[in-house]
């Protein structure tokens, strides 16, 4: 990064979910702003870079981060970027999960472009970055130059919760590799085990923190219809442009979303949401877009110049 920032976070990627689960049982909304605009952690200085924690209210919801797992190294996981976007005079902003699929491409969650905006991408603010386990540092930072939404994403659904970016300078840093992802035929099998990344969240309720290192937990796939009708239970749709995995006290959680969820190194699924009480639910597991069914899309578009 250029010599000097100082640094807010602000919640990013999760918010949009909140209007999607019916089950928000909000008892006291003064009390929930008053802890989502404290500051979570004191100023601390990385690098050269003063940071300083700011959150400002998301009513929780939903979007997943890492419970019950443990940390990792971007040299295990190559294909793992996240969004980043600048602010003048002093701003930084983590805005979710990425996942490097081609030299000038990543995947991430259409949800995660509600806060990457047009005017930053012309000024040159908006990145994708990868090359580190410690998204502080910055790793390798790629201009983008386009984000292309899913046409028929539905932001109080989260339905086609899956968009493209395409950056200005190549992913070929030593620890940026691009992941084959799930074809249009694949297979998702009930209770198989899978592995999600992120550095999201680490407590399943109401934590707004953003790890500093790349963390990872495996998972196990639900079947469809059971899934269904556990969400349909709370009044929430589940499509087939989504499924869902979880294990007991394990879950993506909050700025998880956009980041990958893999099995036997083939991208499958990218975090999207879940239950807006809680990440880690004993019963309503964490929703991933199906990648599966995008396979000629993806294809198609980063053909494209
Ligand atoms: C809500 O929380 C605020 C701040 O803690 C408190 O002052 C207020 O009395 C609470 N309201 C109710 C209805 O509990
Ligand atoms: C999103 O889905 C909801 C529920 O199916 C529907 O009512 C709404 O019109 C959709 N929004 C858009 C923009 O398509
Ligand atoms: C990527 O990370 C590795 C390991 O930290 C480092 O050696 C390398 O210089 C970084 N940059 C590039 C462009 O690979």
């Amino acid at each position: 990064m250029k010599s000097f920032y100082i640094v807010f976070i602000f919640q990013l990627c999760l918010h949009d979910t909140w209007s999607r689960v019916k089950l928000i049982k909000i008892k006291n909304l003064t009390q929930e702003l008053q802890h989502y605009n404290a500051p979570l952690l004191p100023r601390k200085i990385f690098a050269n870079k003063l940071i300083r924690y700011k959150a400002t209210l998301r009513l929780r919801k939903t979007i997943q981060r890492i419970i019950g797992g443990q940390p990792t190294d971007i040299k295990y996981h190559p294909y793992v970027a996240f969004l980043l976007q600048i602010h003048f005079p002093l701003g930084l902003d983590f805005r979710g999960g990425a996942v490097i699929i081609g030299e000038y491409w990543a995947v991430t969650a259409a949800h995660c472009f509600k806060y990457i905006d047009d005017p930053y991408i012309k000024q040159e603010l908006a990145f994708v970055c990868g090359n580190t386990s410690n998204w502080k540092l910055g790793g390798n930072e790629h201009h983008i130059i386009k984000i292309f939404k899913h046409e028929r994403y539905n932001a109080t659904e989260l339905d086609y919760d899956i968009g493209l970016v395409k950056v200005k300078e190549p992913f070929n840093g030593k620890y940026e590799k691009s992941i084959k992802w799930a074809s249009r035929n694949y297979k998702y099998v009930d209770n198989a085990h899978a592995i999600v990344l992120g550095w999201g969240s680490t407590r399943p309720i109401h934590d707004t923190s953003i790890q500093d290192n790349l963390r990872f937990v495996a998972v196990r796939l639900v079947n469809q219809e059971e899934c269904k009708k556990r969400y349909s239970r709370e009044d929430t749709v589940v499509t087939s442009r989504m499924f869902c995995a979880f294990d007991k006290g394990k879950d993506a959680c909050s700025f998880d979303s956009g980041g990958p969820l893999i099995r036997n190194k083939v991208l499958i699924g990218i975090v999207s949401w879940g239950p807006h009480s809680q990440c880690a639910h004993s019963t309503l597991p964490g929703v991933y877009t199906r990648v599966s069914i995008f396979d000629e899309p993806i294809r198609k578009k980063i053909k494209t110049k």
